[in-house]
């Protein structure tokens, strides 16, 4: 899966699953734009990752940010072959505590800012006949109480792959991932039990049949091959990676 003289873009890239993504493709020989909200959150990324990035800060929650950092981006990249969507935030509620502020704050990260980071993208990947690699979740496959503006988010991120493949063909593949929960600073708040951090972590792996939660780098080696050529047949895809959680209904 060799990425040499290949140009990605990161989206959400200073921790967890983004910033393993970002050093996977690195690995893997690849030149990255790292994004993340603040210029300061780049700077570390890129000084802890080394090697061949460039920086493409802003917050893709906005769709006016989403265009400048991907032109800013496939700039100084000098294009781009492929882009993964990662960025996402949170939010645990009820539907009464749900409220408008909630619900933007979920979906315009988690899908308006996936969506237009990818609108924007398209004269660079139609170019490069390149692909998208959008994280989406399982909680988009599947319905959690307590977290239906993200979950929402998710279903919707799954059917776009899906909407964005077929419009995009054949030049463009679109594919997601679906992990269950990963051991990233997201997780630790997302399933804290009245705060408790790692007692939501412990109480999460025990309830995997392979006895943990997932690695952020695994997530990103799944996104390396799905970008990769050797996935060239995959298309409109959403990967379920929570080691069979699901499985038993
Ligand atoms: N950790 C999990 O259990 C899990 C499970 C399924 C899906 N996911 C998804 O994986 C993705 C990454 O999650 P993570 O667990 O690594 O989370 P994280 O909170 O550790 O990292 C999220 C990254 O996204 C960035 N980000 C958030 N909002 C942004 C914005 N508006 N503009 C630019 N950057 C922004 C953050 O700065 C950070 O770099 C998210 O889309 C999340 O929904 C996570």
């Amino acid at each position: 899966m060799g990425f040499s003289g290949k140009k990605v873009l990161v989206t959400g890239a200073s921790r967890g699953i983004g910033y393993a993504t970002a050093a996977a493709f690195l690995k893997a020989g690849a030149q990255v734009a790292v994004n993340a909200r603040t210029q300061s959150s780049v700077d570390a990324a890129m000084a802890s990752l080394g090697g061949n990035t460039v920086s493409a800060p802003g917050d893709i929650s906005k769709a006016d940010v989403c265009q400048s950092m991907v032109t800013e981006a496939v700039d100084a990249l000098g294009g781009l072959d492929v882009l993964v969507t990662n960025a996402g935030v949170f939010f645990r509620g009820t539907m009464e505590e749900t409220d408008e502020a909630a619900w933007d704050y979920v979906l315009d990260a988690n899908l308006k800012g996936l969506f237009f980071c990818s609108r924007a993208a398209l004269p660079a990947l139609k170019a490069s006949k390149g692909n998208i690699v959008h994280v989406a979740s399982e909680s988009g496959l599947n319905g959690y109480a307590e977290t239906t503006a993200y979950c929402a988010s998710k279903g919707a991120v799954v059917n776009l792959t899906r909407s964005m493949a077929m419009e995009l063909a054949p030049d463009v593949r679109v594919n997601c991932v679906c992990p269950g929960a990963v051991e990233t600073d997201m997780a630790r708040t997302a399933f804290a039990i009245n705060g408790d951090e790692d007692a939501g972590l412990a109480r999460q792996r025990s309830q995997y049949p392979v006895g943990r939660i997932g690695t952020p780098e695994e997530i990103a080696k799944a996104i390396v091959y799905l970008a990769s050529e050797d996935a060239g047949f995959i298309n409109a895809a959403a990967l379920p990676m929570e080691g069979g959680a699901t499985a038993g209904g």
